[in-house]
């Protein structure tokens, strides 16, 4: 984490690694540990300098995670709740997903905030007990295209991240993904100019809080990311990776977008 380094320009790379992140949703049982296994094999050829997360439904966590021991593949969870346990019937812990081997939990997708009305104080008290559970959060947000259609993705986007964001984030426990909602399973995907002005809103957002140590937080772009879109996506200024819905069901997509998250190599400069 940077100390005491000047304030860097909006959006630099900041050597924050790029992170290639499925989110199944609830896809997948037991035949789909066949992908992970794909997965494996193509990117054991390779030498891969993003990391790579799959948060799978929690029935699979603790397969897919006895399977991703020792291999370049972490584990999440794609919800938790805000209380470690109790009556809350159908429900999981972040304590559970650690335990289940997670090493990360997404919150606040925006399935969630729509589907079970969670609002922002909901997804702070969740990242709150990621944190916790000593799980890395990875705090979703994102407009919905009447917000965007009315000339507020901006300020929708802004109180989404001072709300949901804990006082004791890190660059280190923390990850950012804007999902915008319209982008999400449609196949459409924002413009480059409208994803790098929006991650550069967040970072400013984080920065306001959090100082210099806000460049280091990674920002994640998600909505209809695939193979053939990906590596204009990774590449737009601020973007530290992609959290992937559908295309990361299949191993051999998920691994083309791996590929285009990992940076090209700058070409060796021969002494003079
Ligand atoms: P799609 O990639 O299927 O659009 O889903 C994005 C998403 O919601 C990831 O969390």
């Amino acid at each position: 984490m940077p100390r005491s380094a000047p304030t860097p320009a909006p959006n630099s790379v900041a050597r924050r690694r790029k992170l290639a992140a499925g989110n199944w949703k609830m896809n997948g049982t037991a035949a789909s540990l066949a992908e992970v296994k794909k997965l494996k094999s193509l990117i054991r050829k390779d030498r891969l300098a993003a990391d790579i997360l799959i948060c799978p439904p929690a029935t699979l966590i603790e397969r897919l995670a006895r399977m991703a021991k020792g291999s370049k593949v972490a584990v999440g969870g794609q919800d938790c709740h805000a209380k470690e346990q109790g009556a809350f019937t159908g429900d999981v812990s972040a304590p559970m997903l650690a335990d289940a081997g997670a090493s990360t939990v997404i919150v606040g997708h925006s399935e969630r905030r729509t589907l079970h009305a969670e609002r922002d104080a909901d997804v702070h008290a969740k990242a709150e007990a990621a944190h916790r559970a000593g799980l890395v959060a990875i705090i979703c947000v994102g407009e919905t295209l009447d917000e965007r259609s009315a000339g507020k993705a901006d300020d929708i986007v802004k109180g989404q991240v001072s709300r949901s964001v804990p006082d004791a984030a890190t660059p280190k426990n923390t990850i950012i993904a804007y999902e915008p909602v319209w982008a999400i399973g449609t196949g459409k995907t924002a413009t480059a100019a409208d994803i790098e002005a929006m991650h550069h809103t967040i970072r400013e957002t984080l920065r306001a809080r959090f100082g210099a140590a806000a460049d280091a937080f990674r920002i994640l772009y998600g909505g209809s990311v695939k193979a053939s879109n990906a590596a204009e996506i990774l590449h737009v200024p601020g973007v530290d990776g992609a959290l992937v819905g559908g295309a990361s069901l299949s191993a051999a997509e998920f691994y083309e977008i791996i590929k285009a998250a990992t940076p090209k190599r700058p070409r060796s400069i021969k002494a003079a």
